[in-house]
């Protein structure tokens, strides 16, 4: 970059996208568990931009939430009047400016940083007063074609709903990147007009408009592929999807990831799984996950902001959501775990167990059939088959503390709050409504009667 060369950003992303028909910005809908706009914005840090400005509509507290992080300056435009009128909304700001201003659409996220320096360098180097990133595709239905001169410089673009049908063939399209010398784009963006089809102010008309005044616009090509896809619609969407999970498959098989059927898996971009790991069929991985190395995972887990130390086994049927599993564990079928429950290494939560917001100590076991919420089990526990802690009173919930090496016979109830010391043995079937200290028996059921019959 050439010194006093500053660089700017702005990414449009006003308006719900009338083609997804949706309560929700357009911009929002989740890509492997990320806002789409998201993989956009984290392609800019790279590229020493000074600020970015992100041009929004006036419902938009969800974008502002969501992108805080980006730290980027909100532009307002009230109503929608296409994708000229939104850059022309943030003249006020951007017209103090000097440099170059790359102007991104929030629905296209999968872009290279290496297309955006080129259209940069473009504008820098170069010296050109408009950049576009354009590229052939088979079939270019929906995007805006490239009219080029007799010299092979873009000329115009033709929006698709603008376009006869000889242009309708041309397949080098507008990608929909483009970077501009701000003075150049200040001093002439006010000749944009909608007279046109769709009564919009199309940014696309700023190649004719430029080259009218004589300033020069370039195009830079670049090879066909996912990271020029838009996404317009919800089947758009689901195919970047398919695209983005192909691509994060392929790198975890590649980083020693057993995948098993992946076409039936869905992982997140945000999880980390470590190697010789096998992930089964119909497992979906969400969120924060941080998977260890030698585990199985499935067929049919599904585990959200889960972290899951090496060498445990998470068995068919599982649902994990917020929390903490330590090494060589044994998990399932069919056990629920959840809300920041932390298990420690070598424990076995057998079939049709939830925990809940407890801590489990080394090498305990509750095998089948339990609930335990609010808990603080110790090591090397049983909890036999069927145990409850009543830890709802109905008014609020109740702690139950087991200590290591207690014993908790079959088909208890722990009425919290209540205490199993250490090494004490609870009778099956019983209802704990005191304290057992430690060492001791506690058996809290009638006595039965045998009777004639
Ligand atoms: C646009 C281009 C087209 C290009 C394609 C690439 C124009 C006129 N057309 O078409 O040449 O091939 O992208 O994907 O630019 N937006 C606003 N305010 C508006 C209108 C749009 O912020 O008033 C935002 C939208 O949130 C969206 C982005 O701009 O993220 C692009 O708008 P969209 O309507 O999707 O343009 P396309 O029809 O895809
Ligand atoms: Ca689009």
């Amino acid at each position: 970059m050439t010194s006093g060369a500053f660089r700017y950003a702005v990414v449009l992303a006003a308006g719900k996208g009338a083609r997804f028909k949706s309560a929700e910005s357009k911009v929002l809908h989740r890509i492997c568990g990320r806002p789409m706009i998201a993989y956009l914005l984290d392609r800019l840090p790279e590229l020493n931009i000074e600020k970015t400005f992100i041009v929004v509509d006036s419902a938009s507290g969800d974008i502002r939430e969501a992108l805080e992080r980006y730290d980027p300056e909100f532009i307002v435009q009230e109503k929608q009047l296409g994708t000229g009128h939104a850059i022309i909304c943030t003249l006020d700001t951007i017209r103090k400016l000097e440099g170059s201003l790359l102007v991104l659409y929030g629905d296209t996220p999968f872009v290279k940083t290496g297309h955006l320096e080129a259209l940069l360098e473009a504008c820098e180097e170069g010296g050109c007063d408009e950049a576009l990133l354009t590229t052939e595709l088979d079939d270019p239905t929906g995007y805006g074609r490239i009219i080029k001169d007799p010299s092979g410089s873009p000329a115009d673009i033709i929006e698709e709903r603008e376009a006869s049908s000889r242009q309708r063939e041309i397949r080098e399209i507008n990608a929909g990147f483009a970077c501009f010398r701000i003075p150049a784009l200040v001093s002439h963006i006010e000749n944009l007009s909608n007279d046109n089809r769709s009564g919009e102010y199309y940014l696309t008309d700023m190649v004719k408009i430029l080259r009218a005044a004589g300033r020069t616009v370039q195009t830079v090509p670049v090879p066909a592929g996912d990271e020029i896809f838009g996404i317009n619609d919800r089947l758009q969407l689901a195919a970047a999807e398919k695209q983005l999970q192909r691509r994060i498959m392929a790198e975890l098989m590649t980083s020693g990831v057993t995948v098993r059927n992946p076409e039936t898996v869905v992982i997140h971009s945000t999880v980390s799984i470590g190697n010789d790991t096998c992930i089964q069929p119909g497992t979906v991985l969400e969120g924060e996950c941080r998977i260890g190395a030698g585990c199985t995972v499935g067929p049919n887990a599904h585990l959200v902001n889960a972290v899951v130390g090496d060498g445990t086994a998470i068995a068919n049927g599982c649902t994990i959501t917020d929390c903490v599993i330590g090494r060589n564990c044994r998990i399932g079928p069919s056990a629920h775990l959840r809300d920041g429950a932390l298990l420690g290494d070598e424990v076995r939560i057998g079939n049709f167990v939830e925990v809940k917001h407890s801590t489990i100590g080394d090498g305990t076991t509750a095998a089948h059939l339990s609930y335990l919420g609010d808990a603080v089990i110790g090591n090397r526990v049983n909890i036999g088959a069927g145990t409850i802690t009543c830890n709802f009173d109905g008014t609020r919930k109740n702690s139950t503390w087991i200590e290591d090496e207690s014993f908790i016979g079959s088909g208890t109830q722990l009425i919290a709050p209540v205490r199993i010391g250490r090494g004490a043995l609870v009778a099956a079937g019983s209802t704990i409504t005191e304290d057992v200290p430690p060492g001791m028996l506690g058996i809290a059921r009638s006595r039965q009667v045998n009777r004639e019959r």
